[in-house]
């Protein structure tokens, strides 16, 4: 039970779920996540904002129970059912409430979790609603992971609940500490749910940093609030920055897989010349990897590498998924290259270039070698490094 007051009159309700793995079925959540719902007291009304995953139902209604007045309104921030999941067991239980969200949501709301419109009170931006000394103003933020995704501002207190904005896949934690761990956790969890809309995620950052914020209330994670040893609102704000800028660092990312060691060996002396070109080489090996690191590692590097051996003719799978993965998140990454090495034939570079989704990505030439890498082989990715490392150069990537 994550049940917790923020200030007066404001309450974490929500769930956690240290146990989970997975999350849509596709990025690894390797310290589960938390659900967070939150509730605010007004004089004259009450408000729940967004609800829980469907799988801590039994969870959430006990924290329900403990709740001084049933809600007025349900506001719902996003339609994603780890948080909208429970809206119809919540409508039930509190018959007269009604539904608080923008258009689309409504929508998204209506086709996903058949809420009938009747309930729903549709807003638009900058809209207020006023419960009595607590005033809820509703900011319409397109892709801060789906297209009906909004966040609300409590202007008294000045807590912005973010959505899924600033969120991370951690447990135990209810408010945020400075700590390389939550680092890495924002960051990895940024890269796998924020990055693929990086442009708009950018551009709200922007509009919130303007509020004065003084708590932020994620969806998943901990809190951010200001005060002595915590991660205030400016450190996350600060971070986001960071990660949605068009800057990278002088840094590559060489993935990939190896049937039997040739690969391997190729991607290994890789690293091994770029870091002698003064460019900082990531090595991640797709065979056990978890892609979430992965996926992190790509927010802010300039050069991605794909290693793979031919399987059959065609990339290794994990090498082709990996490099689709990475296409739908879209890192800012300047520089894409492939390494591989064949037994009897190929066609990797012509079987993976669809799959090469990154717009505004150069293409290096490839390094591509029949059997085990030889002295020649090496010369090759001697030359593959020197062309990264100047393309940092020239691209004032330092
Ligand atoms: Fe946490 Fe997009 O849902």
């Amino acid at each position: 039970m994550t049940f917790g007051k923020l200030v007066d009159g404001v309450f974490a309700v929500g769930t956690e779920d240290p146990k989970r793995r997975l999350f849509d079925a596709l990025i690894p959540t390797p310290k589960g996540t938390t659900y967070n719902s939150y509730f605010v007291r007004g004089t004259k009304k009450c408000a729940l904002i967004d609800t829980a995953d469907p799988s801590t139902e039994n969870e959430y209604l006990e924290n329900l129970k403990e709740l001084p007045k049933e809600p007025d309104y349900i506001i719902v921030n996003h339609a994603e059912q780890d948080h909208s999941g429970l809206l119809p067991k919540v409508l039930e239980k509190y018959p007269n409430a009604r539904v608080v969200t923008n258009e689309k949501c409504a929508e998204l709301l209506n086709e996903l979790l058949f809420i009938p419109l009747s309930r729903i009170d549709t807003i638009e931006n900058r809209r207020t609603l006023d419960l009595g000394g607590k005033t809820l103003e509703f900011l319409i933020t397109p892709w801060v992971h789906w297209p009906e995704t909004m966040q609300t501002w409590l202007v008294e207190d000045r807590i912005l609940f973010s959505c899924d904005l600033f969120g991370a896949h951690v447990t135990g934690k209810a408010q945020a500490e400075c700590e390389k761990e939550l680092e890495i956790e924002a960051k990895r969890y940024y890269a796998e749910i924020m990055m693929p809309f990086r442009p708009l995620v950018r551009k709200h950052v922007e509009t919130v940093s303007k509020l004065g914020i003084r708590i932020i209330a994620p969806s998943h994670g901990p809190v951010y609030a200001k005060g002595e040893g915590s991660c205030g609102p400016e450190w996350i704000i600060g971070k986001y920055r960071d990660w949605t800028s068009d800057d990278v660092a002088n840094k590559a990312v060489i993935a990939y897989i190896s049937m039997h060691g040739s690969t391997e060996k190729m991607a290994e002396y890789l690293q091994g010349a770029l870091e002698k070109e003064g460019v900082e080489t990531k090595l991640f090996n797709l065979e056990n990897g978890d892609i979430g690191d992965l996926a992190s590692e790509c927010v802010d590097c300039a050069t991605i590498v794909i290693g793979t051996p031919a399987v059959l003719t065609g990339p290794h799978p994990k090498a082709a998924y990996a490099t689709m993965l990475l296409g739908a998140l879209r890192p800012k990454a300047k520089f894409l290259s492939v390494i591989c090495s064949y037994g009897w034939g190929q066609r990797v570079l012509a079987q993976m270039q669809p799959l090469f989704s990154h717009p505004g990505t150069e293409l290096i030439d490839p390094v591509i070698v029949k059997g085990a890498p030889d002295k020649e082989s090496f010369k090759e990715l001697d030359f593959l490094a020197e062309k990264i490392a100047l393309k940092h150069i020239h691209n004032k990537i330092m």
